[in-house]
């Protein structure tokens, strides 16, 4: 099904919701990566070395401002042109990059769980309406899709 004007309109208005929240947010979205997924630790070099969630680490603001930013885009492209359009080069970055980082498919779904979960905490049970989620769960799964797509051809 194509993605609506209402859909997108519906991810950018959250995302500037989260946006001036970037330290709270991207922390309750490594928090629950690891809650559901614990061994995920491991993957990321910020986290490997340390007990705790380090708690104002640039490269894990970074890895969560890139997944929620890159989403939203997904969203506005979805809308445009009816498919998630990343520029070449950087897909065969983010392919490699998580390849060489030990990540696979199922992961994806673990960092989508945390992502909805993020976004439903920060803007509130009640405005934060199915059809918001549903958005931002499609606009991620192409995006997703595009990437595996990537680190498949890479094997
Ligand atoms: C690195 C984006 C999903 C684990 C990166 C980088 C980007 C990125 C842009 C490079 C950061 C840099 O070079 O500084 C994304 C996007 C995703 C996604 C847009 C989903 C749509 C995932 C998933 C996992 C993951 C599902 C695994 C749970 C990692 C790891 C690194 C990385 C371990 C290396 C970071 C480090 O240790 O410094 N990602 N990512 N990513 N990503 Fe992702």
């Amino acid at each position: 099904m194509a993605f609506t004007e209402k859909q997108e309109a519906l991810v950018k208005e959250s995302w500037e919701l989260l946006k001036p929240n970037i330290p709270e947010m991207s922390l309750r979205f490594f928090t629950l990566i690891l809650e559901i997924a614990p061994a995920a630790k491991r993957m990321f070099s910020f986290l490997r070395d340390s007990e705790e969630i380090p708690q104002n680490n640039p490269k894990l603001k970074a890895h969560a401002v890139k997944v929620f930013k890159m989403t939203c885009e997904a969203a506005i492209q979805l809308r445009e042109k009816g498919e998630v359009v990343v520029a070449d080069t950087t897909l065969k970055y983010l392919g490699s990059v998580h390849l060489k980082n030990g990540v696979i498919g199922p992961h994806f779904e673990v960092v989508k769980e945390a992502l909805l979960r993020t976004i439903k905490e920060a803007i509130g049970e009640e405005k934060c309406s199915d059809e918001m989620s549903s958005a931002w769960g499609e606009a991620y799964d192409q995006l997703a899709a595009a990437i595996k797509a990537e680190m498949k051809e890479e094997v």
